[in-house]
C-alpha cells in the first residue's frame, strides 16, 4: 500500500488550469504546484496571468507556464493541448475554472430577469460549457496517454440550487439565469464524460459556495446566517478538494461533485 505522500504527489505531472489568473484558479494551481506538478495557467488576462504565475513561483519550487488565450476562440482552445504537451512533455490534469461569473461585465447579464439578454446567455454558455467540451475533446489523447488523466470542472452551488433572492434585497448584486443554467450543464457534462472516458480518465466537479470578496455588508450578513459553517468561503478552502481530485488520493473517484459550500446545500 502506498503512503499518503505518494498518493498526493503530482511530481512529473502537468496540470492545466483555465481561469488561472483568477482567484480560485490561482489558489487551486498553487495547491497542485505545492504537490510538485508543473502548472500551466491559462487565461485571457495577460498582466494578471503573469502576476499569478510569479506569485506561485515565489511560493513553490514548481515550474509555472502561462498561455494567454480566449476560451471563446475554438481554434485556439483546440490547439492548446498539443502546445502544452510539447512545451511540458505531457498533459495530465485539466482544471476548468474560467467562467463568466456574477460580476462579469456583460450587457444584459447581472440584471433583473426581464432585462437579461440572449447574447449574454450565449456568451456564458460558450465559455462556461462549450469551451470545456472542446478542451476535453482536444486534450483527450494526452489525458489517456498520461494513464492518470483527471479533469476537474469548477461549477457552483448555483448549478444545483436556485438563488435565494432574499439575500440580494436592496443590493446591486445580480445572479444571471445563464450562470446557474451553465453551471448545471457543466455538472451534467461531468457525469456524461465520467462514464464515457472511463476507465482511462477521471472526471469530477467541484461546486464552490460564495467566496468572500467585499460583497455588500447586508448580503454578507444574510449569506453567513444561512450557511451552516457560519462564514463565506476563502480561496484556500478549495486547495484540498483540487489536490484530492487531481491526484491518486482520488484514484477510485469519478463522476462526483464535491460541494465546497460550508453546508449551504445541505439544509
Ligand atoms: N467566487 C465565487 O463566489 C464562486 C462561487 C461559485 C463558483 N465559482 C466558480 O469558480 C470559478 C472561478 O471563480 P473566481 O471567483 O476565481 O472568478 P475570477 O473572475 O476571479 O476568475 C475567473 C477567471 O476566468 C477568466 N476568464 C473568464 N472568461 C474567460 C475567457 N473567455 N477566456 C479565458 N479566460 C477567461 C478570467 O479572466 C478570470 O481570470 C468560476 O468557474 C466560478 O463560476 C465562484
Amino acid at each position: 500500500m502506498r503512503r499518503i505522500e505518494e498518493l498526493m504527489s503530482l511530481a512529473g505531472k502537468t496540470a492545466v488550469i483555465t481561469g488561472g489568473a483568477g482567484h480560485l484558479g490561482a489558489a487551486m494551481a498553487e495547491a497542485l504546484a505545492e504537490a510538485h506538478a508543473t502548472v500551466v495557467l491559462v487565461d485571457r488576462q495577460g498582466p494578471q496571468l503573469e502576476e499569478a504565475a510569479q506569485a506561485i513561483r515565489s511560493r513553490t519550487s514548481a515550474r509555472v507556464e502561462t498561455f494567454q488565450l480566449e476560451l471563446a476562440d475554438e481554434t485556439a482552445v483546440r490547439a492548446l493541448p498539443d502546445q502544452v504537451a510539447q512545451l511540458c512533455g505531457g498533459f495530465d490534469v485539466l482544471v476548468n475554472c474560467a467562467a463568466f461569473v456574477g460580476t462579469s461585465q456583460l450587457e444584459g447579464w447581472a440584471v433583473p430577469f426581464e432585462q437579461q439578454k440572449t447574447p449574454a446567455w450565449r456568451a456564458a454558455f460558450e465559455v462556461n460549457v462549450t469551451s470545456v467540451f472542446e478542451l476535453v475533446q482536444a486534450a483527450l489523447p494526452h489525458l489517456k496517454r498520461s494513464g492518470k488523466g483527471s479533469v476537474i470542472n469548477i461549477a457552483s452551488l448555483y448549478g444545483i440550487v436556485g438563488p435565494d433572492w432574499r439575500l440580494y434585497d436592496g443590493t446591486s448584486m445580480g445572479n444571471p439565469a445563464a450562470y446557474g443554467a451553465s453551471k448545471g450543464a457543466l455538472i451534467q457534462l461531468t457525469n456524461w464524460l465520467s462514464t464515457t472516458l472511463a476507465p482511462h480518465v477521471r472526471v469530477n466537479t467541484i461546486s464552490p459556495g460564495g467566496v468572500w470578496r467585499n460583497q455588500p455588508e447586508e448580503f454578507t450578513k444574510r449569506y453567513v446566517e444561512r450557511t451552516p459553517l457560519g462564514r463565506m468561503a476563502i480561496e484556500e478552502d478549495f486547495k484540498g478538494a483540487a489536490l484530492f481530485l487531481a491526484s491518486d488520493l482520488s484514484a477510485y473517484v469519478t463522476g462526483q461533485n464535491i460541494i465546497v459550500d460550508g453546508g449551504w446545500c445541505a439544509w
